[in-house]
């Protein structure tokens, strides 16, 4: 194991600390505690290690190591630092942790780069605590602001805005746009089982697919479950499990490579002898192909309407995220397959099922992924693995890719 073999792995459980839950797997939600104390401990080891950090207006953390010829020119590296409820040690991470050691490495062994390289955690992608998504990216390149946000409330009711100045950062209060950033490259683990089910140990990612994220909220009558014959009730639990099966259904005729999730569902007053008034869950959709995920989205959101029109039940549904497919840059991309051929390591060129932030910088600058093998693809959960080699070779493969685009 060399020295950043066991570096990596003691850093990612170093890391894993801020958010392990009770469950064994890692919660760490934008602007909570555990986020805010692992920003500042990544840090405090960054700069020990010779970086120069800064944060940007909503807390994304900068780790630069400035270029001799053309500085103002970044290789931007890095993924992102919160977590899905429960997650695993390595979606996000990874990708921070493994760009951290691979710049330190490549400036011990071949110097100071002529473009700067640069790290990046990115404060928010999951879009696990509050309905948005890709926060930190997106305020990057100034594609989501104060009015897309302000109000927002989680689970909890905390509200966007007063967890965010509780941080230490103020909405509204902008950097400016990043207009130096020459390419950006993100090394993820793939979290699904096609690397492992073909025995290779890299992703070359050239496309990201789209996806549609919907808040349905069916509002029908709380009642007596007693008292209350079936034929009076507005029961929105009961509408709600025939439309999410419905869902379901369909998104299983429609066939692969669509997918549709329904991750969470909350009935108001959620007591055992009401009948519930008030039911609210999301739908998550995705798809390689525009018009497949734009139809089939709007197949589903017709259905639902229809359904609860005839059940008398009230309907909202929010559209809160609608990411198209993006392809990432074909240069980038060659260069990775050529680095890969260069270091002998198996890999493939695919499609990554999950969305991530390079879907958000790929249509402004030359962009592209890497990925490593997820133990039979389980991901966002405590049992999410890859195996220590498998991490080795893709934080090796980031190096001299970073070399190609840097030195
Ligand atoms: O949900 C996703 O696709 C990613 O893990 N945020
Ligand atoms: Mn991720
Ligand atoms: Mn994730």
């Amino acid at each position: 194991m060399n020295a950043t073999g066991s570096e990596l792995l003691e850093k990612l459980n170093w890391l894993s600390e801020y958010g392990k839950d009770e469950d064994g797997g890692i919660t760490r939600f934008l602007y909570s505690k555990e986020w805010k104390d692992a920003q500042c401990a990544l840090k405090e080891w960054l700069e020990a290690e010779g970086f120069r950090t800064h944060e940007d207006h909503v807390g994304n953390l900068f780790a630069t190591i400035e270029g001799s010829e053309q500085p103002e020119e970044v290789i931007l590296t890095g993924s992102h630092l919160d977590t899905v409820r429960c997650g695993g040690y390595y979606d996000g991470q990874y990708g921070i942790i493994g760009g951290a050691l691979a710049i330190k490495k490549l400036v011990r062994e071949r110097g100071v780069p002529k473009k700067s390289l640069q790290l990046v955690a990115f404060a928010e992608e999951e879009g696990s605590r509050f309905p948005t998504a890709m926060w930190g990216s997106k305020s990057i390149v100034h594609q989501v602001g104060a009015e897309d946000v302000r109000g927002l409330v989680d689970a909890s009711g905390a509200v966007f805005e007063e967890e965010m100045s509780a941080s230490g950062y103020e909405l509204g209060v902008l950097t400016p746009k990043r207009e130096d950033i020459a390419t950006f490259v993100e090394l993820h683990i793939e979290q699904g089982n096609v690397l492992e089910q073909e025995g290779l140990s890299v992703g070359v990612v050239d496309s990201i697919v789209g996806q549609r994220r919907l808040t349905i909220t069916l509002t029908g009558e709380s009642n007596h479950a007693g008292t209350t014959p079936m034929g009076y009730r507005k029961d929105t639990m009961h509408l709600a499990s025939e439309l999410i099966s419905e869902t379901l259904d369909q998104a299983r005729e429609a066939g692969d490579p669509l997918v549709a999730t329904v991750g969470q569902l909350q009935l108001g007053p959620n007591v055992v002898n009401v009948v519930p008034g008030k039911a609210t869950f999301t739908v998550d959709i995705r798809h390689t192909d525009q018009e497949a995920l734009t139809s089939f989205s709007e197949m589903v959101i017709a259905n639902m309407k229809e359904k609860a029109a005839v059940a008398g039940i009230g309907i909202d549904v929010d559209l809160w995220m609608d990411a198209p497919p993006v392809p990432m840059s074909e240069r980038v991309v060659t260069l990775m397959e050529g680095v890969c051929d260069k270091l002998a390591l198996s890999y493939k060129t695919m499609h990554s099922g999950a969305g991530h932030d390079a879907q958000v910088f790929a249509p402004l600058v030359p962009t592209a992924m890497l990925f490593v093998p997820s133990k039979k693809g389980i991901s966002h959960s405590p049992f999410e693995h890859t195996d220590e080699a498998d991490l080795l070779a893709g934080v090796h493969a980031l190096q001299e890719t970073l070399f190609e685009l840097a030195y």
